[in-house]
């Protein structure tokens, strides 16, 4: 199935930024009965973090590969197991609230918009799709049904991602002019496609794993688990893995839509795995935030970043090993990733930030160094707002666009060093040669 014209249907939206999540539609009950969709690797994370509210009961799991269905249904007895995503959804359809998608990324939206086409709320991980068309086509779903969604960029709840959107909107560095963020981590792959096949091992549904991507022969080690990632077919590299959290902030705190240019400086494309070094580089319209217009500048790989003056130290420290840089009229604010507080650079010299100036009525709480209440406030947000007490921070009409941008960047890597136009009304590339990478066909499996 091809969904461009899907695209085209959404592209209206694009221009509509910051829409309000909606009102529960579960408001009056008092237990969220929740399916969880890949269980291994970060799936049994969102697994615990989802049972650590009171209100949750999980009532099913769903995986490909046994051995993770067998781990998760032993800390969690009671709830129907499934291989088969689609089987769960249709036949324990009246005993779930909502669902849990924490699969690689080609099947974040097949699983996804079934189950939204189902009314269920849905939490999915990041990124949220695989493909741009995806996720304007999530994003309408959501809005249409007025369902409580929420993408699983916990991040987004942090006191100090937090912080640093008081920070910057209250205008500590006056408007943004650039900002730069890096991660030296390595979800590409340079070589080529392996050659023949090895058996499938007897734990794992090898067809069901490929789901509505291509047929291919399964190999080792290459694909399941987690090296996925790597791979064009089934992630996003490291931008897509790491940019998503780590833009995130600057994304929200500056109020951006959907960048003009992009361009991605990094190796010919071989088809099969992306680039191990990447530096992506996009241009905003501006907001009230920036200045005129935004520069945002991507740096991954071994290495990364590329040392620039902007991202000099006081005293020649040394940069975070993740992190982000604001670059303002005033100043800069440099934001580690993750669990470190933002600080603020002028004239060279790190300035005292105080807190209480900036966040009057103390609603961001306190920081702490327990990642996993950090973590669990995001997860425990998406519940109360099913349970019709407040709202998600990062539903489908926030964290759809910041994917689509996220993806935009991907796509860029097929076309080294050169410039491409985004025209978010017509949801295509002014280079057209770039379009064919904005959705994909869906195999029957
Ligand atoms: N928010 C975060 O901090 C964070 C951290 C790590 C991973 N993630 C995201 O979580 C997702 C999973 O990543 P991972 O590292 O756990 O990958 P993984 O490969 O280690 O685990 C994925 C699990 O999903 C299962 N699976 C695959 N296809 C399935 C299908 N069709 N139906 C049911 N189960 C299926 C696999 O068998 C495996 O158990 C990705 O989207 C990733 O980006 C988020």
């Amino acid at each position: 199935m091809k969904r461009r014209e899907f695209i085209k249907n959404t592209a209206a939206l694009s221009s509509v930024a910051f829409l309000p999540n909606q009102l529960s539609p579960f408001g009056n009950i008092n237990t969220l009965r929740t399916a969880h969709i890949g269980v291994g690797g970060m799936g049994m994370e969102d697994l615990k973090s989802f049972a650590s509210h009171d209100a949750v009961k999980i009532a099913a799991l769903c995986d490909v590969d046994s051995r993770a269905l067998k781990k998760a249904q032993e800390v969690f007895p009671e709830a129907k197991v499934y291989a088969d995503y689609r089987k769960l959804l249709e036949e324990m359809s009246d005993q779930i609230d909502a669902v849990v998608v924490s699969t690689p990324d080609h099947t974040h939206a097949p699983a996804s918009i079934m189950a939204m086409n189902m009314n269920k709320a849905v939490y999915c991980q990041k990124p949220l799709t695989h493909h741009v068309a995806e996720a304007r086509a999530m994003r309408k779903l959501a809005e249409e049904k007025q369902l409580i969604t929420q993408m699983g960029i916990q991040v987004h709840s942090f006191y100090d991602y937090q912080l640093a959107t008081v920070l910057i909107q209250s205008g500590i560095i006056g408007k943004v002019k650039t900002v730069r963020a890096w991660s030296p981590k390595n979800w590409g792959f340079d070589g080529p496609a392996p050659q023949g096949s090895d058996p499938v091992p007897e734990h794992l549904d090898w067809n069901l794993w490929l789901g509505t991507s291509a047929k291919r022969p399964y190999k080792a080690d290459v694909y399941h688990p987690g090296n996925w990632r790597k791979l064009m077919d089934y992630g996003c590299g490291t931008l897509g893995d790491m940019g998503v959290h780590i833009f995130d902030t600057p994304y929200n705190a500056l109020q951006l839509d959907v960048p003009k240019t992009i361009k991605n400086q990094c190796r010919k494309p071989t088809d099969f795995g992306y680039p191990e070094h990447n530096i992506v580089t996009y241009k905003f319209p501006g907001t009230p935030y920036t200045a005129k217009s935004l520069k945002w500048i991507w740096y991954d790989g071994e290495g990364a970043p590329k040392m620039h003056k902007d991202l000099r130290l006081p005293n020649n420290e040394k940069l975070p090993d993740q992190g982000a840089m604001f670059m303002g009229e005033k100043g800069r604010l440099l934001l580690p990733h993750f669990m470190e507080l933002p600080r603020l650079i002028i004239d060279g010299k790190y300035q005292k930030i105080e807190v209480s100036k900036y966040d009057k009525s103390g609603q961001l709480g306190s920081p702490t160094e327990d990642y996993g209440i950090e973590a669990n406030k995001h997860y425990h947000q998406f519940v109360d707002a099913c349970l019709g007490k407040g709202k998600c921070s990062a539903p489908f009409s926030y964290s759809a666009r910041l994917t689509e941008t996220i993806l935009l960047g991907v796509i860029a890597g097929r076309f080294p060093n050169k410039t491409l136009h985004w025209d978010s009304e017509k949801a295509e590339f002014r280079e057209s040669e770039a379009n064919q990478y904005l959705d994909a066909e869906y195999r029957d499996f």
